[in-house]
């Protein structure tokens, strides 16, 4: 079958009739890898799985919502689209733009973006202004700009981003035949948090699961204003994407959270560090840092005996499942993937040079 992105297949649920024309790149489709290094650790007839986002058309997420956006924004006539972004909402606003022959503008924090992002960004034709500041003093100039320009605003405020994320939940209920148990995903202006959870309660009101997961969000230490109660005026984590200090979509994470019974905690970077480096080496999945956050949160309860409480204990009669949603592609920030890792060997173009440097682990 031919997958025709995420409009085509999920029509019904989605605010567009046979007029939009639809801009796609036949995003989502995303696979739901089994990551059993994960599932042995938080007990017996447990199934991990990462939903790796990473595999959209331009490296993560966003698509799914840009491609909702930007055909809405067709729809309605408008020719400019405009966002904030700590780079993904960018490459993928970029792109989307492109396609629909539409100009696009961009506004980044100046040095805080990975390079990957900020390369697609330009290669696909955008204005991209570096501002000095964060992603909260971008997205506020964004909002007032378009408030009073005919541009159409694509960060995740914009209703129709949202609408095309939630996708992302019919996916894995489609692949899982139900909703998982728990649902870990990083937090950063918490639009996907909020897209996840609307997913899972309109396929479970129609009928397509018997159950809902907890939401369990987690932030960057130094960047996590949900969890910390207040805005946090100068964020701070190498997660980039997540380096945000007053979320957007604070409350509807905040009530994701709640009706979900749920949670939103954070990680630290050595945490975020250390589940990427477990993603890429013993699973062979390479995200971005920020993708890491909701395996390091995974990592973090199963540490904390989390999962042998009672009232976390798995029902009986079936398995648990969990699934970490990983947002973005590791190609993305190849800067974070370099001090993460060890450095290449330099030897001469001999075999003996080689061999002398090999490790050979027979125990694998
Ligand atoms: N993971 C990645 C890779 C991201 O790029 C983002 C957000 C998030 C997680 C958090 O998602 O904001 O919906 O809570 N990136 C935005 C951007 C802010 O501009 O690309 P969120």
């Amino acid at each position: 079958m031919h997958w025709r992105g995420l409009i085509d297949r999920y029509r019904e649920y989605l605010p567009v009739t046979e007029a939009t024309p639809v801009v796609s790149l036949c995003e989502g489709n995303t696979p739901l890898i089994p990551v059993d290094s994960l599932s042995r650790e938080v007990g017996d007839n447990v199934e991990v799985f990462v939903k790796f986002e990473g595999l959209n058309p331009t490296g993560s997420f966003k698509d799914r919502g840009m491609t909702m956006a930007v055909s809405k924004a067709r729809e309605e006539g408008s020719t400019a689209v405009m966002c904030a972004s700590t780079g993904n909402t960018s490459a993928s606003a970029a792109a989307y733009a492109g396609r629909a022959g539409m100009s696009c503008i961009v506004i980044i924090p100046d040095g805080n973006i990975a390079m990957g992002k900020l390369a697609q960004a330009l290669m696909h034709g955008a204005q991209v202004f570096a501002v000095q500041g964060n992603f909260d003093d971008a997205l506020t100039i964004v909002r007032d700009i378009t408030d009073k320009h005919p541009i159409t605003l694509v960060n995740s405020v914009n209703p129709y981003r949202i609408e095309g994320q939630k996708t992302a939940s019919f996916e894995v209920i489609d692949a899982l035949g139900d909703a998982p148990d728990y649902h870990f995903i990083p937090v950063g202006n918490a639009g996907n948090i909020t897209a996840y959870w609307k997913g899972y309660v309109e396929y479970h009101n129609a009928g397509k699961s018997t159950r809902r997961p907890r939401m369990m969000g987690f932030q960057a230490a130094g960047s996590a204003p949900i969890v910390l109660g207040h805005v946090v005026e100068k964020p701070e984590t190498l997660a980039t994407a997540i380096r945000i200090g007053n979320p957007a979509s604070w409350k509807q994470a905040e009530a994701a959270r709640d009706d979900s019974g749920g949670m939103i905690d954070m990680v630290t970077d050595d945490e975020i560090v250390s589940a990427y480096q477990h993603l890429a080496r013993v699973e062979g999945i390479f995200v971005e840092p920020a993708s890491a956050a909701s395996v390091a949160g995974l990592i973090k309860l199963i540490q904390s005996g989390f999962f042998k409480q009672a009232k976390n204990a798995p029902p009986t009669g079936r398995k648990t499942r969990i699934v970490c949603v990983c947002t973005g592609h590791g190609l993305k920030d190849p800067d974070n993937a370099r001090k993460c890792s060890s450095v290449p060997i330099s030897v001469p173009a001999s075999i003996e040079a080689i061999m002398e440097h090999v490790c050979l682990d027979l125990s694998r």
